[in-house]
């Protein structure tokens, strides 16, 4: 779920706006200076020309800051929270070792997620791995290293970890992912009596008891709590707050069933970030304190020990971190229809836009303190007509070869990105204190060619 568009937006016209206006999507470094775009006191025109386009660009600072502000403001509420990444919205090598060095826990999703970890020397115990069907390999390869924690989502799985366990005459600790019956809509909730989702066990059929129960008796399984993830994009607080009162009500229907208290409880993911200027998502501060002081209050209502917490932000650590540049290739006008503006990317390396009907607010980088006085629409290189990366943007005067710049794309666009086409995918820069890096060089025709056989 790494979806939904973000708040429905009014008519666009030229908004007139600079660089300068978009800050709120933009990385925590960037400015304005000799009219181009700077992030990390890095020049972006020049970096588009020396390092080529198209290029996902990421801000060493602000995602360094963002995990800062989730362990700051979550255990300044309770002592013992894990913030855990969610490495599905972004994974590299570099970005890995950023969260180990900043005492974060990463969540993978699979076996190449896990194998990523290991390159990154990510401790093992600091790992939460999660998918609906982890196959025997993946589960073998979890034991293997001593992964933290393993998210349970099906009793086969269960079965599976617990006889992979035995055998190895180890014990794993688990998590039950639970569906809480509340769905998050980005503005409010909505409670699921069908609770109709291929994660987790549902609660109100009962199944998430037979889960726990299992997960108890079962060998080689230390049940350690629950997980659940509510949605991705969320600005309202409530809707978190809602499910933590569901889940807690669960936790003490656990207890008083089974005698067992729950050492852990996982609330996923979701706050929502900034992708247009219309966006004004919660604050990390106010989602720490609704999450945690939630937690807390839930239980002392029930009577229960308050348990170990994890958190599992992905998009708000990285979303607002990154920008893509692209080369503008061509301009095509369609009287009194729309003008298109082509760019040397597209759906392989932003699927979100046509995948979800995403929108981002673009600028061209050398013209960032002019105002964006057009609106344009800025399409990929590819060959679906739904190929778009930003539908009606505001933008500034636009020439062939200017370095168009799409913000707030640090998250779910690398990690989604694919080869169609046979489009070799961007490289990712990390900026930082005016120095960057390649951290993932740009593909090249022979990786392309790679894995052909004859
Ligand atoms: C289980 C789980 N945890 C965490 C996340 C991260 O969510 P977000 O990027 O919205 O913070 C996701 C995203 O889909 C998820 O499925």
């Amino acid at each position: 779920m790494a979806g939904r568009p973000s708040a429905p937006r009014p008519p666009v016209t030229p908004d007139l706006k600079t660089a300068a206006d978009l800050m709120p999507v933009l990385p925590m470094t960037a400015e304005v200076k000799d009219g181009r775009l700077w992030i990390g006191g890095v020049d972006m025109v020049e970096l588009a020309h020396e390092a080529g386009t198209a290029l996902y660009v990421m801000d060493e600072a602000t995602i360094r800051h963002q995990l800062q502000e989730y362990v700051r403001w979550t255990t300044y509420h309770w002592r013992d929270v894990d913030v855990v990444f969610a490495g599905k919205a972004f994974m590299s090598l570099a970005m890995c070792r950023i969260v180990a060095e900043e005492g974060c826990c990463l969540d993978v999703s699979s076996g190449g997620e896990l194998a990523f970890a290991r390159r990154a020397g990510v401790p093992m115990e600091r790992i939460y791995v999660h998918g609906n069907n982890k196959t025997p390999l993946e589960l073998t390869e979890c034991l293997d290293a001593g992964v933290g924690r393993i998210v349970v989502d099906s009793f086969e799985e269960m079965d599976r970890l617990s006889a992979l366990a035995a055998e190895r005459s180890v014990t794993q600790k688990v998590l039950i992912r639970v569906t809480p019956g509340v769905e998050a809509d980005t503005h409010d909730f909505i409670m699921t009596g069908a609770e109709d989702s291929k994660f987790g066990f549902g609660r109100n059929q009962g199944l998430a008891m037979q889960a726990v129960e299992r997960a108890i008796a079962l060998p080689g399984i230390d049940f350690d709590g629950l997980h659940m993830h509510i949605g991705s994009q969320i600005f309202a607080l409530r809707s978190f707050a809602k499910a933590i009162e569901v889940i807690v009500e669960f936790i003490a229907e656990i207890k008083e069933r089974t005698g067992v208290e729950v050492h852990m409880l996982d609330t996923g993911g979701g706050l929502g970030i900034a992708y247009g200027l219309p966006d004004e998502p919660s604050t990390i501060k106010d989602y720490g304190k609704v999450v945690v002081d939630g937690i807390k209050e839930e239980c002392v209502k029930h009577g229960l020990t308050v348990p170990a917490m994890a958190v599992e932000p992905g998009r708000s650590i990285v979303a607002n971190a990154g920008v893509t540049l692209y080369t503008v290739g061509s301009i095509k006008e369609i009287p009194g229809i729309r003008t298109y503006v082509a760019v040397d990317g597209g759906m392989s390396d932003n699927i979100r836009t046509s995948l979800y009907d995403a929108h981002y607010e673009a600028l061209i980088a050398n013209k960032a303190d002019q105002p964006r006085e057009m609106v344009r629409t800025v399409a990929g290189k590819h060959c679906e007509s739904g190929d778009i990366v930003v539908n009606d943007a505001p933008l500034q005067r636009v020439d062939v070869g200017d370095v168009l710049c799409v913000c707030a794309t640090g998250a779910y666009c690398q990690s989604m990105s694919s080869n169609y086409n046979k489009q070799v995918r961007p490289g990712v820069v990390f900026v930082r204190d005016g120095e960057w890096r390649f951290v993932v060089r740009r593909e090249t025709y022979e990786d392309l060619l790679h894995n052909e056989v004859g």
